[in-house]
Parts: structure tokens; C-alpha cells; sequence
């Protein structure tokens, strides 16, 4: 037998449940225990697996604390030399913030796969099951290492990978860079390398949740004004990141009122609401572009540099 693999539940679709068979959209999310899942899976059988339920949510209500928590929970895992690698079941509509999250504050050396499902657990052919197999395929792949996803067959990078589809198995995409692989017939393709490993942005792990950097995100749209901006700048809020339109541009109104911010100490970030490409900077007075990320994970980006910035310097 090779070394363990360890499954950990938070919930989502993958284990959701509807009450008839045919319907994918009116169920409730995060239903059944990651355990039962896992026994239901007869290929898994004779693989030597560890499950713990870490959190049991549907993933729109994903918040600091399970973060939080599932972080220490990974990290506890990935420090057991007798661990391989992780498979985290998550709902999809979150699992790509998750994802780099999980990425920024662990940079593993070992495997981290979140995995997910469109349809629940009662659907007549549920996405599940055939994904967490390939996860665990994934985690134990020679060579694997990082944070990705896997859906629909398909592995995406924690940094690349978002939803673009509200109702087909094959959710996710990775934009320009493409996926790291696929996985056929029990083994991984690669395509291209897998997340490198990093230095870790861990500062957040050990300050309680509550106490994170409060970042919002703002979008650009025909008619937009610095109205939300001053708003939040009255409720305390430390970083702003705005979504713009095509390459990251902004109603003067709304801009204005961003420099203000600035001038006034708050952190703000440029990206675009566009699926694909990236914000290009140019001279002049430019808010800092997103460096290519999408606006939820340039948020998880502008918390976690927010939260090293304030560590305390080491003596
Ligand atoms: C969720 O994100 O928890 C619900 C939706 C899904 O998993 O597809």
C-alpha cells in the first residue's frame, strides 16, 4: 500500500442533496459527511485514506474562520510524512478564492487538490464521484505539488483557475494560461509545470479571523460615481480593489474618488471585470494593476500583503 491520502470535506454541491434525481439546481448544498462520500466511491477501495470533515458548508457562506481553519487542518497533514497528498471537497462557487488562498499562505511542496460537482449527490449521474477519483489520482501523481483544482477531468493552477459557467459539468477554465493537465484514463497528462512553490504569506494564520484586513471589491460600470468609495472609506474599510472595465479602465467620478482614497491611506487595486487578460499599467498617475489577477483573488491578494505588512518585524 503507498502512503496515505487524506480527504477533507467542506461541504458544497458534491454533497448536496435534492429530492428527486432529476433535478441539479434545486438541491441543498453540503448534505452528507465527506466520510460517507468517500465509502460510496468503490474504485477508492483499497487506497489508503484518512477523512476529516473539516467544515460542512455551501460555499457562497465561505468565510475567514473556515479558512482559517482549513489552512492549520492542511498544514497539520502536509507535515505527516506518511501523507502524499490532500483532496479538499468544496462547492464550486467559491473554490477558486479558496484555492488561492490555500496557495499564498501554504505554497505546499506536496499536492493540494480541491475538487467539487455541479450536480448533488442524488443526481442520476452525479459529477462527484468521478472527480474526486481523479483527484486522488492527482495527489498521487510523482512530481505533483501545489494547490490546484480538478473538474470535468481537467487540472487547473490555483492562480488561473475560475467559474465561467452557472449549469455545465466542465465549470471551469484557466484563462490564458491553460490548465496544468488532464487526467485520462487513471493518470495525469501535464501540459504545463505544475504551481511553483513560493514563499509562504502566512502572516493571517495567526491573527484570529475577525481581526483580518477588511478589502472590498467595486466595479466599474456605465454611470459609476465615487459614491460606494467614500461609503466604504466611512465603515473602516483598508483596501479596495476594483474591477474595471476592459483593460482595467474607470468612470472619472469613480477614479477620483479612488485617488482620494489613496491620498487617505487605503490600499487600492486595479483589475478588470473581463474574464481573460490582464490590466497593463501605463505612466502616469495609475492605481496599481492586479498583476493579473482576477478581482476576488486580487482581494485575497491585497488581505494577505496587508497582513504581512503588519506582522510584527522579527528581532
Ligand atoms: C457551493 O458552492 O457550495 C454550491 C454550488 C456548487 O458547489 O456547485
Amino acid at each position: 500500500m503507498g502512503k496515505k491520502i487524506v480527504i477533507l470535506g467542506t461541504g458544497g454541491t458534491i454533497a448536496g442533496t435534492a429530492k428527486s434525481s432529476g433535478d441539479h439546481t434545486g438541491y441543498t448544498a453540503a448534505q452528507i459527511g465527506v466520510d460517507q462520500l468517500v465509502q460510496a466511491i468503490p474504485s477508492l477501495a483499497g487506497i489508503d485514506l484518512v477523512t476529516e470533515q473539516v467544515a460542512q458548508l455551501d460555499s457562497k457562506d465561505m468565510g475567514f474562520e473556515v479558512w482559517q481553519r482549513l489552512a492549520q487542518r492542511t498544514a497539520h497533514w502536509l507535515a505527516d510524512g506518511n501523507v502524499q497528498g490532500i483532496v479538499i471537497t468544496h462547492g464550486t462557487d467559491t473554490v477558486e478564492e479558496t484555492a488561492y488562498f490555500l496557495q499564498a499562505v501554504l505554497q505546499p511542496a506536496k499536492p493540494v487538490v480541491l475538487t467539487c460537482a455541479m450536480r448533488p449527490a442524488t443526481a442520476l449521474a452525479p459529477d462527484g464521484p468521478q472527480n474526486v477519483v481523479d483527484s486522488v489520482t492527482v495527489a498521487q501523481t510523482p512530481g505533483a505539488r501545489g494547490v490546484t483544482l480538478v473538474c470535468a477531468g481537467v487540472v487547473h493552477d490555483a492562480r488561473a483557475v475560475q467559474k465561467v459557467h452557472t449549469y455545465r459539468l466542465d465549470a471551469f477554465v484557466s484563462g490564458d494560461d491553460g490548465p496544468v493537465g488532464y487526467v485520462e484514463q487513471g493518470a495525469v497528462r501535464c501540459v504545463r509545470d505544475w504551481p511553483a512553490v513560493e514563499s509562504p504569506k502566512a502572516a493571517l494564520l495567526d491573527q484570529p479571523a475577525s481581526s483580518w484586513p477588511r478589502v472590498d471589491v467595486l466595479l466599474n460600470y456605465a454611470g459609476a460615481d465615487g459614491r460606494l468609495v467614500r461609503l466604504l472609506r466611512q465603515d473602516g474599510v483598508q483596501g479596495i480593489v476594483v474591477a474595471g472595465t476592459g483593460n482595467g479602465t474607470l468612470h472619472h467620478d469613480l477614479e477620483a474618488a479612488l485617488h482620494d482614497a489613496v491620498e487617505a491611506g487605503i490600499h487600492v487595486v486595479r483589475a478588470t471585470r473581463c474574464a481573460f487578460g490582464r490590466v497593463f499599467g501605463s505612466a502616469g498617475r495609475e492605481l496599481p494593476d492586479s498583476q493579473g489577477l482576477s478581482p476576488v483573488k486580487a482581494r485575497v491578494a491585497l488581505m494577505l500583503a496587508l497582513g504581512e505588512a503588519a506582522r510584527p518585524a522579527a528581532r
